[in-house]
């Protein structure tokens, strides 16, 4: 086998070292500095496939963007079939979608470059071998593109063809999608949904600088019952918008986008929606979760702009400690800008003790960044996008390291989205308990909350909540 790929950070990820008999198989990390090496263990599907079809067609997103569907087939006629999603708030470090670049066509956001690569260089590679896992098809598409970003063939088509593989894998093995992604020695369990219901910062254009606000029902017994509180507030809040003479408009992610500029407001609305649609607020009914994604906010001095204020690093910390303290605000994401490594640190040390802390633009879903975040003290929490890093198998390297690491882990939809339901399934099989996928309302964010309750309702036995960290 022609490798180890090398990462864009320079870390080596080894392949599987063999297959043992219970079906998963062992692999390495290795940091920049030589200095730690783990291992960890994939389930792998079944083995020596070869792909018949590759086919990507151009479709629309939820915010009217062309995006690609990806359809695969293997040889002995099991298929799989991916919408692929994509940010507006993107971390530097994200992998890098492809697109024409021809304002004649959608503004220069076409995908039909992207859509060639697939049916173009990585059909022909994906043709031209037995594969017996996906992770050795993963890695050959890292291989095959060769950039530190994926942006060559693009990571929008690297991310679809991975994505539609895992669901033809899981189909040939007769296992549903969210068992087949289950890595050995986890426990799969059905997550807290995290639904978005106030939407600022670059996914609505009102006066709120936090991007998102979202409400968790941590007490809920079960996902069904999850998913009803969830609907209950989002209506109570829809009423208590109106009445207050707010705008019930939504944001790109479904949450209302009134013009509300502090964060403290919308924060007591919260509570007040939470305790209107009958439920506790707080950590044995429903709690609140912030991404203020402070990169959307950090001004060119080093200041964030919140409201009509600038604050430095630590009074804004100071400002997340002061809700924390008066709101049942139990997880902050991006509570910093990406490159503001010292200042995380000082928000660990500060809050990391009773809130979670949750990395996006600043891990981007990488396992060596991740590492390194770990090492260094930054955050006790990870979200998880699969088109972030480009690969499912790359995706599943960054929750083992954060699960070795005790960092929590909270899938994610995009801001742009499909009706592809993929990450239902990645949050119930990888046990790790979160998942956020928008305002329970909207056809592509209900199409994943209605697809945890499939499959909450298929298997009885699963449990739902928090997973241990
Ligand atoms: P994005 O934002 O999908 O627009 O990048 C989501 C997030 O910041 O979590
Ligand atoms: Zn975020």
């Amino acid at each position: 086998m022609a490798l180890p790929a090398v990462d864009p950070a320079g870390a080596v990820f080894t392949r599987p070292i063999r297959h043992l008999a219970n079906g998963s198989c062992p692999w390495m990390i290795g940091r920049r500095d030589g200095g730690w090496l783990l291992s960890a263990c994939l389930a792998v599907g079944m083995t020596g496939v070869r792909v018949r079809d590759v086919s990507a067609l151009e479709i629309l997103d939820s915010r009217g963007r062309p995006t690609l569907q990806v359809a695969v087939t293997f040889s002995d006629g099991t298929s799989g079939l991916a919408g692929v999603p994509s940010g507006a708030s993107t971390g530097s470090g994200e992998a890098v979608e492809r697109r024409d670049g021809d304002p004649g066509r959608y503004g220069g956001l076409g995908v039909l470059a992207a859509a060639e690569s697939v049916q173009g260089e990585i059909a022909d590679l994906l043709r031209s071998a037995d594969w017996e896992d996906l992770e050795q098809l993963d890695d050959a598409l890292i291989s095959l593109d060769g950039t530190p970003g994926k942006s060559r063939l693009g990571a929008n088509a690297i991310t679809g063809v991975s994505m539609a593989c895992a669901r033809a894998f899981a189909a040939g093995s007769g296992r549903p999608l969210w068992d087949w992604l289950t890595p050995h020695a986890v426990t799969a369990r059905l997550p807290v949904p995290h639904f978005n219901v106030i939407n600022g910062g670059a996914h609505a254009p009102n006066l709120l600088d936090f991007q998102e606000f979202m409400i968790a029902p941590l007490g809920a017994p079960s996902l069904p019952e999850a998913v009803r509180a969830g609907a209950e507030v989002y209506a109570a809040l829809r009423r208590l918008l109106a009445d207050s003479g707010h705008s019930t408009g939504l944001g790109d992610e479904g949450g209302f986008a009134p013009e509300v500029s502090e964060p403290e407001e919308v924060l007591r609305l919260l509570v007040v929606a939470i305790e209107a649609a009958g439920y506790v607020a707080g950590p044995d009914g429903v709690a609140i979760a912030l991404d203020p994604a402070a990169n959307g906010f950090r001004e060119d001095s080093g200041r964030y702009r919140v409201g009509d204020q600038k604050l430095t690093s630590d009074e804004l910390i100071e400002r997340y400690a002061g809700m924390v303290a008066r709101f049942p605000v139990w997880s902050i994401e991006d509570g910093l800008a990406e490159d503001d490594w010292a200042g995380w640190q000082r928000l660990t040390e500060r809050l990391g003790p009773a809130v979670q802390l949750v990395g996006d633009d600043i891990f981007v879903t990488n396992p060596v960044t991740i590492t390194d975040a770990v090492a260094e003290g930054i955050g006790n929490a990870a979200l998880i996008k699969v088109n972030q890093i480009g690969t499912v198998s790359e995706t599943l390297r960054a929750m083992t390291v954060c699960r070795i690491a005790g960092y929590a882990q909270m899938i994610s939809h995009r801001s742009g989205e499909t009706t592809d339901t993929f990450i239902a399934d990645l949050a119930v099989g990888t046990g790790c308990g979160q998942i956020k996928t928008g305002a329970p309302a909207r056809g592509e964010r209900v199409a994943k909350y209605n697809r945890l309750a499939e499959i909450a309702a298929a298997t009885p036995s699963l449990p739902y909540g928090l997973a241990k960290t």
